[in-house]
């Protein structure tokens, strides 16, 4: 090895190791990648879910050290709405685009059943709206701004008693689609003992609910080990302030009560620094890869075979040969779909058809048969008047006959008188 540079080439099975004999420059890789990212800017999204007042904003407010001057909302909302708020940020002359999302009357409602819909539909939304960016066939993710939710800050009431079930099921129908970072709101209501007493509580909850909650990640050595001391303290109880007081002559965020003050970033009062800690500064870049390849991949191959067969979710990271090889398979997919359908139509009307005129015929059957019934009485009644009028013509034959017979004695006798 000269001068610290080191070549490592795959031939087939075997690996090889050439040596530099000078500079080539490659070493700065990672830098030009630093300096095209810088450039660029970075995209990064919050979705706070917390009942109205909780302190959604106020702890945004703080972790960002600025003001995003929200609104506070009522309680009288009659279902769970989102606000949606982008920012541009700068800080050493890195960009970062933050979009900041807001449940709206979150908890307000008598009836709870179907609160995280709301929620669940506008992370779908945006996950669409990358999917549709990636399928163009001229895409362009590179200055795609990116709105998809890369972290849900859940905040639960500091009841010290058990996560409440609106929170359950919202968390579950959520945890498959987004990093969910549970965290204890306004931790000054509640004393240490009852806290540490809640925290376990909520993990045993959310453990034997199968909630799956963010993990910092353990894999790579450098954070290995503050990530999982961390992972232990979870959740985090957080304070909240906009108020900043004077202590020791250093302006400090804090929260003054009567019996004393609560410095938001005094680690001996609560976790909000290492809740900063870990969100800003150590694994933003995890929560931001998490969210492309766990949950929004997870998206992407659902959606793709709700489209067509399992074999295109595949190729769409290759090229444009399997782009447009996708696109076919789709299109095809559709006709036959379409075909189908006409098909299906077709032989639909058919029947209905047949029905009818089975049912037709059946009519005609019947007023046959009616008819029929109809002459049949007809002949009987004219027979029998045929049978009454034979009977009368009888008797007046009778009649007739012994008249004439009454009538030719009485002729005779009229004679004989006579002569
Ligand atoms: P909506 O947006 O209206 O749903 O409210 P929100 O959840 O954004 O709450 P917001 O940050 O507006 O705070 C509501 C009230 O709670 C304000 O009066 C805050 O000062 C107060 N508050 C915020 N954080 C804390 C905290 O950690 N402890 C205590 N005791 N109060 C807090
Ligand atoms: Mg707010």
């Amino acid at each position: 090895m000269s001068n610290g540079v080191e070549v490592r080439r795959v031939l087939g099975e075997t690996d090889r190791q050439l040596r530099l004999s000078g500079k080539v420059g490659f070493d700065s890789l990672p830098d030009q990648m630093v300096t095209k990212s810088t450039m660029k800017g970075f995209d990064f999204n919050i979705m706070c879910i917390g009942e109205t007042g909780i302190g959604k904003s106020t702890l945004i407010d703080a972790l960002f050290k600025t003001n995003f001057e929200g609104e506070q909302t009522h309680h009288k909302m009659d279902r769970v709405g989102i606000n949606s708020n982008t920012y541009q940020l700068m800080e050493s002359n890195v960009k970062l685009t933050l979009t900041v999302v807001d449940s709206v009357g979150y908890g307000d409602q008598i009836n709870k059943e179907n609160s995280y819909q709301p929620l669940v539909g506008y992370i779908d939304t945006h996950y669409e709206k990358y999917l549709q960016e990636e399928l163009k066939i001229n895409r362009n993710i590179q200055n795609y701004h990116d709105t998809r939710i890369h972290v849900c800050l859940y905040f639960l009431s500091p009841t010290g008693h058990s996560i409440k079930s609106l929170d359950l099921v919202t968390m579950k129908a959520l945890d498959k689609k987004v990093n969910i970072i549970p965290i204890i709101a306004k931790a000054d209501s509640i004393s240490r003992d009852e806290l540490d007493q809640f925290k376990e509580r909520i993990n045993r909850e959310l453990i034997n609910n199968n909630v799956e909650i963010y993990r910092f990640p353990v894999d790579d050595d450098t954070i290995m080990q503050v990530n999982s001391t961390m992972n232990e303290q979870m959740p985090f109880a957080v304070v909240g302030s906009r108020e900043e007081i004077v202590i020791n002559n250093q302006k400090v965020r804090a929260r003054e009560y009567a019996w004393g003050v609560v410095e938001v970033e005094n680690e001996a009062h609560c976790d909000f620094v290492k809740l900063r800690e870990m969100l800003i500064r150590t694994n933003m870049e995890d929560l931001r890869e998490r969210t492309h390849t766990v949950h929004y991949e997870l998206y992407r191959r659902e959606q793709l075979q709700r489209m067509g067969s399992k074999e295109i979710a595949e190729p769409i990271r290759g090229n444009v040969k399997d782009m447009y090889e996708m696109k076919r398979q789709q299109y095809k997919l559709e006709l036959e779909k379409k075909e189908q359908r006409l098909k299906t139509n077709f032989i639909s009307k058919v029947k209905q058809k047949e029905t009818e005129l089975v049912s037709a015929e059946n009519n005609l059957q019947e007023e046959f048969e009616k008819l029929r019934r109809m002459h049949a009485e007809e002949r009987k009644e004219l027979e029998e008047k045929r049978r009454q009028l034979d009977s009368e013509m009888a008797d007046f034959t009778k009649i007739r006959a012994s008249y004439q017979a009454t009538r030719a004695q009485t002729d005779k006798a009229n004679k004989a008188k006579k002569n």
